[in-house]
């Protein structure tokens, strides 16, 4: 397994590109499992949850060719309605086959997710949906076993009891091909959620209101290939915002929508660092220390809990006590032993942390079970004096594409060392 070396302290400087994104990607190459023919996605990140998605599709029938950026899938045969544990279980966000499956085959059997690293991540509220909408569902051996008796959904009114994005996205494409109206009362207004809207309205589907918190979808006999340019990843862009800031440097980070980036933004010039639109992308400069600032996640359009750990790193380096809280997930702070190992003092009670700055962070070898822990303790690694490995690299390969070469292309002193221990 590969790790990541970084020799700390040296401000980054330059221009990086931001890849397309992630958490729009998934739900979109799922959604193809909806229509008759060859659809092309553009501006597709290089990852290994990519790759799991392909695989996954392929498993169902799907023809699917990844050539980063662009994925081209045929969909005109689906000739299984089975996502396997193997598969679910590389990537909880497998299952956003089973909204398109029971819309395209009237059944589905998808491996339950489980739990994860970061909380127990239940998916009831996917099932009360796809329930209302007809669907019969038992949980048997650790698989959602679903079918639709009369073979097609049925348009209904969801009100969600808590924000979901995977929720949200598997019953949009689930009433995307249902027969009448289906209403999504207390929708994700993520814009990965408005970016599944309009690839299934260019599929021929009807959906308005995607990116609020009321989704109105008509159902269609029948939709579509398309071919379609993803949006910008917001949370790799606020990740090099962030790194930017906290080694003190100054960088473009070139093809984000600022306005993705509301409360991040916001949060990032409280703390005293400057953010600006310039041309196509976003100019931060940081200078440390910085203001101490608290955070609360929430929902879009509130501070992103995929921004939580990176923010607090650059906590590390504030005059004063910040208090970051975490409202999403239940065990989201393993990142915190880590950068206490790394030098920083930073207490967690419950649901909150409280960040002690500024923190003299020193070169450690640390390892962190979840995507954006990982980027978090890169970013340290950026901050510190001395050599930083961060190890189990893998979770990182999950979300960020090429990590260490665009650090490197901003000036840092970064390399990916196969890890023989
Ligand atoms: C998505 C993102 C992930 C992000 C998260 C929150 C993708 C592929 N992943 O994950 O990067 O961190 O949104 O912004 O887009 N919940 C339930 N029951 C359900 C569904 C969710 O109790 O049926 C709870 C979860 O346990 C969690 C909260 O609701 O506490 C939000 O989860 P959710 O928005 O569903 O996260 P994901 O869609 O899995």
């Amino acid at each position: 397994m590969d790790k990541i070396r970084v020799q700390g302290g040296k401000p980054l400087s330059g221009v990086v590109q931001v890849s397309g994104s992630k958490n729009a990607a998934l739900p979109i190459l799922c959604s193809s499992l909806l229509v008759h023919g060859e659809s092309t996605f553009r501006n597709v990140p290089d990852l290994r949850d990519i790759g799991t998605t392909a695989k996954l599709l392929r498993h169902m029938g799907l023809i699917v060719t990844v050539a980063p950026p662009i994925v081209t899938i045929e969909s005109s045969n689906v000739s299984s309605h089975e996502a396997p544990y193997d598969l679910v279980r590389q990537m909880r966000a497998s299952v956003l086959v089973l909204g398109p499956l029971l819309a395209r085959l009237g059944r589905a059997r998808v491996s339950l997710p489980g739990g994860c690293a970061i909380g127990a991540r239940p998916v009831d509220q996917h099932l009360k949906g796809l329930e209302a909408m007809g669907a019969v569902i038992d949980l048997d051996h650790g698989y959602i076993n679903a079918h639709v008796p009369g073979g097609r959904l049925k348009g209904a009114d969801i009100h969600f009891d808590m924000v979901t994005v995977t929720g949200t996205e598997n019953l949009m494409c689930a009433a995307a091909l249902a027969k009448g109206r289906t209403t999504l009362r207390n929708a994700a207004r993520e814009p990965e959620v408005e970016e599944l809207g309009r690839v299934l309205n260019k599929m021929g589907a009807s959906v308005e209101g995607a990116g609020t918190d009321t989704i109105v979808i008509e159902g269609r006999a029948d939709l579509h290939a398309v071919d379609h340019a993803i949006i910008a990843d917001r949370i790799e862009a606020g990740t090099y915002m962030v790194a930017a800031a906290a080694t003190g440097g100054n960088v473009l980070v070139e093809g984000v929508t600022l306005e993705h980036l509301t409360a991040v933004a916001r949060k990032m010039r409280q703390a005293g660092v400057i953010v600006e639109r310039e041309g196509r992308g976003v100019r931060v400069v940081g200078k440390p220390p910085f203001t101490p600032t608290d955070i609360t996640t929430a929902p879009h359009p509130d501070f992103p809990t995929d921004m939580q750990a990176q923010f607090m790193v650059l906590m590390c380096a504030a005059d004063g006590q910040s208090t970051v809280t975490e409202m999403i997930f239940e065990n989201r702070f393993m990142h915190v032993s880590e950068l206490n190992r790394m030098g920083a003092h930073i207490e967690v009670d419950g649901r909150t942390a409280k960040v002690h700055g500024p923190a003299k962070l020193e070169g450690a070898s640390v390892m962190a079970t979840d995507l954006r822990a990982s980027a978090s303790l890169v970013i340290a690694g950026l901050m510190a004096e001395g050599i930083t490995e961060v190890l189990r690299v893998y979770h990182i390969d999950r979300g960020y594409e090429h990590i260490e070469r665009k650090l490197a292309g901003l000036g840092a002193t970064i390399e990916r060392v196969p890890d023989h221990d």
